[in-house]
């Protein structure tokens, strides 16, 4: 039995020899990381991409350039390339505000990524560590002892009842003062915060951001949206900070799709191959989607598995497509698909109209992925689907996925939340 997880995986990337391509991406990511001031964006539909990028950027922050050296842009790092000390936090939806934001940055006891590990303390045991296994690696800090206090944030240095906004400043200073400057002697502290559409209430957050940002401290925001303003809604109080740091991720070009497939061949190592012309094919089901090269790919390897053979070819690969087509392959994607027609098969045959439609497949459009439900609606009837305007709701409720989201600012437009799950239901029978 082959494991495969030695290729693929569902989980962002965080080793940088499993990252495939998104050069020009890794080359912002550079030019960013070695301007002093300045804040890093990053923004791009749900499973693109994002998270695996930021964690090459924290790569990069701590001085680690594999790669960018194998992504052939070598030349782009400075001779003396900036060096941080790193934070990265992933925001949730039950965080109202920017000051629930930098209490809950100042309360986080993650071991490896919080900023709370990096505040100075009697009795914490901090050690350097490295977050790949490239021998170039850049050390970061992470605790193995939170020390005789414990991890209450207010037992550590300067806390300032009830300015939760004066408490982080002094936190981040003793830790630039400390632990950047002194004891590792780097340039700055880069705090990286993932998912930050979620939080309620954006206001002011951009404001707040500029007024924490100096050379000495540099934040990057990512998180769902077409652009800078879906994440910062001030964004013009951070207008002059972003000149360098607007990274757009789109999907990725087939070539890159299929580079995940020969990326996972050389992980396994050999002891499971992929017959010439499958990465092709499982790069156009993917339609870009990195998340759904992965699954793919892992599902072949379960299915060369299942039937005791090392060479994933045509016959295997169709059997996971036939899977796929009868909902039997990823019971992820495929309860999310029945939870949302739910026992409709008029509703199924509407989402399937809806997630067919053709819309522009221009990477540069900000309109892609976008549907109409006008033109659906004329089909739908034709195929006497009944009551079309019954049958919406249930796609566009939270409880229920939800699959489909209002473009507030167009009437009778809507976007498939998930776009891996609109290609999963574009492929799967009827
Ligand atoms: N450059 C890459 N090379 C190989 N696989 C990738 C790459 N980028 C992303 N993936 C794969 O795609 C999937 C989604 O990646 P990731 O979690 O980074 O996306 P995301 O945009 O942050 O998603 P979400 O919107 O759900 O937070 C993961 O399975 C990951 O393994
Ligand atoms: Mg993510």
């Amino acid at each position: 039995m082959i494991d495969p997880e030695i290729g693929f995986t569902a989980d962002v990337i965080r080793d940088p020899s499993r990252f495939v391509g998104r050069t020009d991406l890794i080359r912002d990511c550079i030019s960013a990381i070695n301007s002093s001031t300045g804040l890093i964006s990053v923004f791009g539909k749900r499973g693109v991409g994002k998270s695996s990028l930021l964690r090459q950027l924290q790569q990069i922050a701590l001085g680690e350039y594999a790669l960018a050296k194998r992504a052939g842009i070598g030349h782009l790092i400075p001779s003396k390339p900036r060096t941080y000390l790193t934070v990265y936090y992933t925001c949730d939806s039950l965080i109202g505000n920017g000051k629930e934001l930098l209490s809950r940055l100042c309360n986080d006891q993650n071991a490896e990524d919080s900023l709370l590990r990096l505040v100075p303390d009697d009795g914490k045991e901090v050690i350097e560590f490295v977050r790949s296994k490239e021998v170039s690696a850049g050390a970061d800090l992470k605790v193995v002892k939170w020390g005789s206090k414990g991890v209450e944030s207010s037992k550590y240095a300067k806390v300032v009842q009830n300015d939760i906004v004066q408490t982080f400043r002094n936190f981040v200073d003793s830790i630039v003062l400390h632990q950047v400057k002194k004891r590792m002697k780097r340039d700055a502290l880069l705090i990286i915060l993932d998912e930050f559409d979620v939080i309620q209430d954006k206001d002011g957050i951009g404001s707040l951001i500029k007024s924490l940002t100096t050379s000495e401290v540099k934040f990057a925001v990512c998180g769902v949206g077409r652009d800078l303003s879906d994440l910062i809604h001030d964004h013009a109080s951070v207008e002059r900070l972003i000149e360098q740091g607007v990274l757009s991720v789109r999907p990725m070009p087939p070539a890159e799709s299929e580079a995940i497939i020969v990326r996972a061949s050389e992980l396994f190592k050999g002891d499971i191959r992929f017959e010439p012309g499958i990465g092709t094919k499982i790069a156009d089901l993917c339609q870009g989607y990195p998340y759904f090269v992965q699954l793919i790919g892992k599902q072949c390897v379960n299915e060369a598995n299942a039937v005791n053979t090392r060479l994933i070819d045509h016959s295997v690969f169709d059997k996971v497509v036939d899977d796929l087509r009868t909902g039997k392959a990823f019971p992820t994607l495929e309860s999310a698909y029945q939870r949302a027609i739910g026992n409709s098969t008029d509703r199924q045959l509407l989402l399937h109209l809806l997630a067919e439609q053709p819309t522009e497949q221009s990477l540069f459009s900000d309109e892609i992925g976008r549907i109409v439900l006008k033109a659906s609606r004329q089909v739908a009837e034709e195929l006497n689907v009944q009551f079309v305007d019954q049958l919406m709701p249930r796609l566009v409720e939270k409880k229920y996925g939800p699959v489909l989201e209002r473009v507030p600012e167009r009437q009778g437009t809507y976007e498939f939340v998930n776009p891996v799950l609109r290609q999963y239901i574009r492929l799967r029978q009827l």
